[in-house]
C-alpha cells in the first residue's frame, strides 16, 4: 500500500452539502467517518451543522433555468458563481461551529437545473473550482454524471449511504427521502439494496402553497390539514405515467412542476384551494406508501429524512396508508437513528466525497442500472 493510500484510510473528516429540487437553501454537515480499514468502526461522528437558506431571486433565477430561455450559458454560469458564495458561506458556519478541524475534502451536489439520463446526461450547476479557491480545501463535484455515462440514471445515489450506516442485518427496512422529489431506499433484510425516485415530495405542495399564501412551504401541513381529499384529482394525479414505471427510474422538476399540476387541474377550477392542497399531501403520501407496500411489504420501520419529516400530516397520512395496505411498519423520522431528518441528504455527500478520496465506487448498480459500480465525482484540488 503506497504512502499515499495509508494516509487516505485514516479517519477523516469531511464537509457533505447539499441543495435539492424544494430550491429552500444548502444543507451542510462537517463529520468524521471512522478508518473504514481497521475494523473497529466506531461510527460517524457528526461535528457541526449549518444551514444557508435561499433568498427568492435565486430560488426564481434556479428555477428559470429548468426550461429554455434566452442566453441561458451565461445565466448558469453567473448562478453557478452565487451558488457557491453560499456554499462557502455554509462552510464558513460549519468551521466557525468546530473549530480547529482539518477538513480533508469537501463533496457538495450542486444545484440540479436539467435531469435528463434518457438523452445521457444531468446538470448540477456549480462552479467547484471557485469553491477550492474560496475555501481552501479539495472539493469533489459532479456525482451523477458518470453513472449516467455508465447507463445509469444517476439517482438516487443516497441509497448507498443509507445501506452502509443505517442498513442492519436480518432487518428489512426503508429510508424514505421526501424532498423536493421523494426517493426510497429498500434495505433487505438479505443486504440487498434497492431504490429509486418515487415521484413528487414536498416541490407540488410547495408550488401550491406559494401561489395561494406567498409562503415558501405550509409549514407543518397545517393548511392541507383544513381542507378535504378530491378523490376524482387526486386519481387523475395517480394516473401518472411515471407512478406505474418500473424502477430504475429517476425525475426531478423536469417532469414535477406548476405546468404538470395545471394541467390536471383542469375541471377542477371550483375546487377551493384548500382541498387541493389536501389532494396534493395525500397524494405524495399515496405514491410513497403504494411503493413501499409493494417493494418492501415486510418492513419493519420507514425512518423518513428530508424536510418532509416535518410535514405532520404527511408523517401521519404515510403511516394510516401503510397500514391500511397490511403494511406493519413503523414511520419514524431518521431522528430515531440518531441523524436528524434535514441533515442525511449532506451527509450522504460527505460519504460519496470519501469514497472518491479512496477511489471506491458510490453508485449501486441494482439502484441506478448503470452498468456496475463506478467512482463518482471529480476533484478540484485545493
Ligand atoms: N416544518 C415543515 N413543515 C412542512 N414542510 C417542511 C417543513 N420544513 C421543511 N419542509 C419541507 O421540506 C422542504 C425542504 O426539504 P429538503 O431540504 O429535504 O429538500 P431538498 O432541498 O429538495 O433536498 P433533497 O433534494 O436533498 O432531497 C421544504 O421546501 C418544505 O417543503
Ligand atoms: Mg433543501
Amino acid at each position: 500500500m503506497s504512502m499515499q493510500q495509508s494516509k487516505n484510510n485514516q479517519a477523516q473528516i469531511y464537509i457533505g452539502m447539499m441543495s435539492g429540487t424544494s430550491l429552500d437553501g444548502v444543507d451542510g454537515v462537517m463529520v468524521r467517518f471512522p478508518d473504514i480499514d481497521d475494523g473497529s468502526d466506531t461510527g460517524m461522528q457528526i461535528l457541526a451543522t449549518a444551514y444557508i437558506p435561499f433568498d427568492a431571486e435565486l430560488r426564481q433565477r434556479a428555477m428559470r433555468l429548468q426550461q429554455a430561455s434566452d442566453d441561458e450559458l451565461h445565466h448558469e454560469a453567473m448562478l453557478a458563481n452565487e451558488l457557491v458564495q453560499a456554499y462557502a458561506a455554509c462552510v464558513k458556519k460549519l468551521q466557525a461551529a468546530a473549530e480547529g478541524q482539518a477538513v480533508h475534502a469537501i463533496g457538495v451536489h450542486g444545484q440540479t437545473i436539467r435531469h435528463r439520463p434518457e438523452l445521457g446526461y444531468t446538470r448540477q450547476t456549480n462552479n467547484p473550482s471557485l469553491l477550492a479557491e474560496l475555501t481552501g480545501i479539495d472539493v469533489i463535484a459532479d456525482f451523477r454524471s458518470r453513472d449516467v455515462a455508465a447507463g445509469g440514471q444517476g439517482a438516487p445515489l443516497v441509497p448507498a449511504f443509507h445501506r452502509a450506516v443505517f442498513g442492519r442485518a436480518g432487518v428489512s427496512n426503508v429510508v424514505a427521502n421526501i424532498g423536493g422529489i421523494s426517493n426510497i431506499s429498500v434495505l433487505a433484510a438479505d443486504g440487498s439494496t434497492r431504490g429509486f425516485d418515487t415521484g413528487p415530495g414536498n416541490v407540488l405542495m410547495d408550488a401550491w402553497v406559494q401561489q395561494h399564501h406567498g409562503k415558501t412551504y405550509d409549514v407543518n401541513g397545517n393548511w392541507a390539514a383544513q381542507g378535504t381529499v378530491i378523490p376524482a384529482l387526486l386519481s387523475r394525479l395517480m394516473g401518472e405515467a411515471y407512478l406505474h414505471m418500473p424502477p430504475p427510474k429517476s425525475t426531478g422538476r423536469d417532469l414535477f412542476h406548476m405546468a404538470w399540476l395545471q394541467a390536471r387541474l383542469q375541471g377542477f377550477e371550483t375546487a377551493s384551494a384548500v382541498d387541493v392542497q389536501a389532494t396534493l399531501c395525500e397524494f405524495t403520501a399515496q405514491v410513497l406508501a403504494n411503493d413501499i407496500a409493494r417493494y418492501a411489504a415486510d418492513a419493519a420501520h420507514v425512518y423518513v429524512c428530508g424536510g418532509g419529516a416535518f410535514n405532520r400530516l404527511l408523517m401521519q397520512r404515510l403511516q394510516a396508508l401503510l397500514a391500511a395496505q397490511s403494511c406493519d411498519a413503523a414511520v419514524s423520522s431518521t431522528a430515531a437513528l440518531g441523524v436528524a431528518p434535514e441533515q442525511v441528504e449532506a451527509l450522504a455527500f460527505a460519504w460519496l466525497a470519501q469514497r472518491f478520496c479512496l477511489r471506491l465506487p458510490g453508485n449501486l448498480a441494482e439502484v441506478t442500472g448503470a452498468r456496475g459500480g463506478r467512482i463518482l465525482g471529480a476533484l478540484y484540488p485545493a
